[in-house]
């Protein structure tokens, strides 16, 4: 019996040996637990560390969920109505498109689509920490090619990287959570490098920029992008990819055969009869970022990145000093992200709010920022 129960035990040794030592992807607390951690109900709460839609969903989301008959019937596998309803919003034919739980699901089916154990990939760091996540779950090799100081992509260098067993080539535009986009141009120097180059545009609705009109031309560009962001359906997992037609072929038959859900794929259909008002808010958040950056103004010791997202990443003299705006901000019931990463130990993201959300953040700043911070205000930058 004793020896039974010690072999039930010893499971982990099947483990892949690779898995066992993964890092695992650092993801936001969940509100209730950030409530706890501040003492307040979760009403209370300023929760900026997501990049969410501080206005939330359509209303004709709420309206159609609330009234769906059918939540006992799978949904469609093949995804018909959102991929017609997608094609039309992208402005490319319907085999282009694939629906994904999230975007992040579509990141993880492509890096599993084109990755072998020891394949390259690409990855221009700092960026979104999803990526050398999933190629490590691949067994893939991360071939890390630093941003420049201004965290542009240093497209020579991703050049000069490409190795024999490089497949892929990682772009976040605008960047997660540097805030700044890839012009077009070095987009198009990196797909003449013939690797597969994914474009993850989860931010596109904020910034106006997009290559998806490049898809049908360019057979090794796959755009990728989201609801989670502009369309505040971040909690119902909903993303899409835009992929030369016979990659979006093979990504349908790798996928789970329902892995857009039915109220996913219901509100994607109701959110894209709605756009005029979803970018209403997206233009409400777009204002609220400038006024925000210029409230930040005041604090000497605080420098903003320039940002084409709905976040900024905020530079602090020191690590110390990132930490104690991460650490002061929660004791007032407000979460944005530190990130415990090279070249931004110092920084410190912030998603934009509703207007009463920036001032209760500059009224916390303000406090925060008293006494021995002032001593340290004339502190370079060790970026
Ligand atoms: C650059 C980037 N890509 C993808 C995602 C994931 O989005 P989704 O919620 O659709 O999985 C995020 C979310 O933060 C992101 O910042």
């Amino acid at each position: 019996m004793l020896g039974e129960t010690k072999q039930r035990g010893s499971a982990e040794r099947y483990v892949r040996q690779t898995l066992k030592q993964l890092a695992g992807y650092k993801p936001i607390v969940p509100l209730e637990v950030l409530g706890e951690k501040a003492g307040l109900s979760v009403t209370e709460l300023i929760k900026l560390d997501g990049n969410e839609n501080p206005y939330g969903c359509s209303p004709r989301v709420q309206r159609s969920l609330a009234e769906y008959p059918y939540l006992h019937i799978y949904p469609d596998p093949t995804q018909s109505s959102i991929r017609k309803a997608l094609a039309s919003y992208v402005n490319v034919g319907e085999e282009h498109i694939v629906g994904g739980s999230g975007s992040d699901e579509l990141i993880d089916l492509a890096l599993r689509l084109f990755i072998d154990p020891g394949d390259g990939v690409i990855n221009c760091e700092p960026t979104f920490g999803m990526y050398d996540f999933g190629i490590m779950l691949c067994d893939g090799e991360v071939i890390n090619v630093p941003r420049v100081d201004s965290f542009a992509i240093d497209v020579a260098a991703v050049e000069a990287a490409i190795k024999p067993n490089a497949k892929l080539i990682l772009v976040a535009t605008p960047n997660n959570p540097t805030g700044n986009l890839t012009p077009r141009a070095d987009i198009l120097r990196l797909l003449d490098t013939g690797l597969i180059v994914l474009v993850d545009e989860a931010y596109y609705e904020f910034s106006g920029e997009t290559v998806a009109d490049l898809v049908p031309q360019y057979e090794n560009l796959i755009v990728l992008r989201t609801f989670s962001k502009w369309a505040g359906l971040a909690g119902l997992r909903a993303g899409y990819g835009v992929f030369p037609p016979r990659i979006a072929d093979l990504i349908m038959k790798i996928k789970t055969p329902y892995n857009v859900n039915i109220a996913a794929q219901i509100a994607i259909q109701e959110s894209l009869k709605d756009v005029d008002y979803l970018m209403g808010t997206v233009k409400a958040i777009l204002a609220e970022r400038e006024r925000f950056r210029h409230l930040l103004k005041e604090f000497d010791w605080i420098r903003t990145y320039p940002s084409d997202a709905n976040f900024l990443l905020l530079a602090l003299p020191s690590v110390e000093m990132a930490l104690r705006v991460d650490e002061g901000l929660q004791r007032k019931g407000i979460f944005g992200r530190y990130f415990d990463k090279p070249r931004l130990e110092h920084c410190f993201r912030i998603s934009v709010g509703k207007p009463e959300h920036t001032d209760a953040v500059i009224r916390a700043l303000r406090e925060i920022g008293g006494g021995n911070l002032a001593t340290t205000k004339n502190t370079k930058y060790t970026k």
